[in-house]
């Protein structure tokens, strides 16, 4: 069944019970006062034939008339009748008299009175709804009065006709209204629905439903095209980060394979050519396996499986200038690391700082400084090298960017695009500075632990 269906159904449902029940009391309780009007007419003209019993029964003459003569009311009509059902004095109108078991029961005293309603075949064939009321008059007889009902099952016929030709009505506009609304709270579903087909049926996350308004509806869409905006954003980095990562590999790849051809070959025949030859096969060897390595934790990004935690940046640091300081002993590292907790993922953090001091080792001249701080949730590395110029400083965080410079040091071009990726993944940033006296400092800043 479908949602706008079942929408249709239940508003119809909704209203058909309200009207329904409206309705039916509304008959119910207009009959109850109709029958109550005539019952309280005939009552009060048997109480008043009552009061005046034993005159009318004593009386001479027929009892013809006689319920009007004591009310005043001619539509009343009348007659006594005893416990046996004789009939002994008696007011007919259009219909025959009635003498039914219970009026009988009123006259021998084995009743209080009998309210009731009675349908009788009149002189003239037909067939009357009759109300009666029956009370004892005198010793052994009851005065029965009746009234025919034909006018008020008239008027309560047509009362029923129109509750429900009304209710009809109700019920199938309730029907209609819940269609539109469903058809008119729909579109937008249908759209977002075919929209969304659209994209798993093509595969193309540039398409956009591009909702406007501020109802649920059009958030849903919003937050589907914001979906598709990250999903495409990280397809396309994803693309680009393998075919950047092809054409690096290919260049060590293609290198390495000359060198071992040239040694396949027999070639260099000189030992010691042969010797430096094999040197560089270790070392292109060396630098793809940085290339590789880097080129995985660049891809392991969006995973996070370590845990985020409280890190001590200050010993994040001095670990890592402990490491770095072995591999550039001719450099002088100095320190100012005051306790700083930032929130982080241990490896990741160590990984950006690591980069980030290496590059600085790399670039100082032997026996220069390089400066270490950290304070405030941010590291500072500063060094004295060669520094970076502004035109090469819009591409350092850039992946597999060296500076043609660059080109002689090892290195994969992917250590500053890490250190980026690490900083943005934490909420932080990395900022390149360049100091007026010469050399390059990076600002690296994090997210300090709530205290
Ligand atoms: N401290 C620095 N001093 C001068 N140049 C730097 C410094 N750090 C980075 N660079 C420049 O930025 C480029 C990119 O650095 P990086 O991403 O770490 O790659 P890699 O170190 O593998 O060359 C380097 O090749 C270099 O040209
Ligand atoms: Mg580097």
């Amino acid at each position: 069944m479908t949602y706008r269906l079942r929408v249709t159904l239940l508003a119809a449902a909704a209203v058909a019970v309200a009207v329904v029940a409206a309705a039916a009391l509304m008959y119910v309780v207009v009959r109850r006062q109709l029958v109550d009007q005539v019952d309280t007419t005939m009552q009060s003209t048997a109480q008043v034939a009552q009061e005046l019993a034993e005159r009318a029964l004593r009386g001479p003459g027929p009892f013809f008339r006689f319920s009007s003569s004591v009310s005043g009311n001619a539509n009343i009509p009348g007659q006594l009748v005893t416990a046996s059902g004789t009939i002994a004095r008696a007011d007919y109108g259009p219909v025959s008299p009635i003498v039914t078991n219970e009026v009988k029961q009123v006259a021998s005293g084995d009743r209080a009175s009998f309210t009731g309603d009675v349908y009788v075949t009149g002189t003239d064939g037909h067939t009357y709804h009759v109300r009666v009321y029956a009370v004892p008059l005198g010793s052994g007889q009851a005065l029965e009065l009746w009234q025919l009902m034909d006018a008020v099952d008239a008027t309560l016929d047509r009362l029923r006709d129109i509750l429900i030709a009304v209710a009809a009505g109700g019920v199938a506009l309730a029907a209609l209204l819940g269609f539109l609304v469903a058809r008119a709270v729909l579109a937008p579903v249908k759209r977002l629905t075919g929209a969304v087909e659209e994209v798993a049926r093509t595969r193309d996350l540039s398409q956009r439903i591009g909702a406007s308004g501020k109802d649920e509806l059009a958030r849903l869409a919003r937050s589907f095209d914001g979906m598709l905006a990250a999903l495409e954003m990280s397809l396309r980095q994803q693309r680009q980060l393998v075919a950047d990562a092809s054409h690096e590999l290919r260049t060590p790849l293609t290198s390495l394979r000359t060198n071992l051809e040239l040694l396949a070959r027999g070639q260099p025949t000189d030992p010691e050519e042969r010797q430096q030859l094999l040197g560089d096969l270790v070392a292109q060897m060396e630098r793809l396996s940085t290339l590789v390595a880097d080129l995985i934790d660049l891809a392991r990004d969006e995973e996070m499986p370590f845990p985020v935690e409280d890190l001590r940046l200050d010993e994040i640091a001095s670990t890592a200038v402990d490491e770095v300081r072995m591999r550039y002993p001719a450099v002088a590292f100095r320190s100012e690391l005051r306790p700083v907790t930032i929130r982080g993922v241990r490896p990741r953090v160590m990984r950006a700082v690591t980069n980030l001091l290496d590059n600085a080792a790399k670039w100082s001249p032997a026996g220069s400084a390089v400066e270490v701080s950290v304070a405030g949730s941010e590291i500072v590395v500063r060094d004295h090298g060669p520094g970076i110029s502004p035109e090469d400083a819009a591409h350092v965080f850039d992946r597999f960017w060296r500076a043609p410079s660059a080109r002689q040091l090892p290195g994969s071009g992917l250590g500053l695009s890490i250190v980026k990726q690490v900083a943005e993944a934490h909420g932080g940033s990395v900022t390149l500075e360049r100091p007026n006296d010469g050399g390059a400092r990076f600002r690296l800043k994090l997210l300090s632990a709530p205290h």
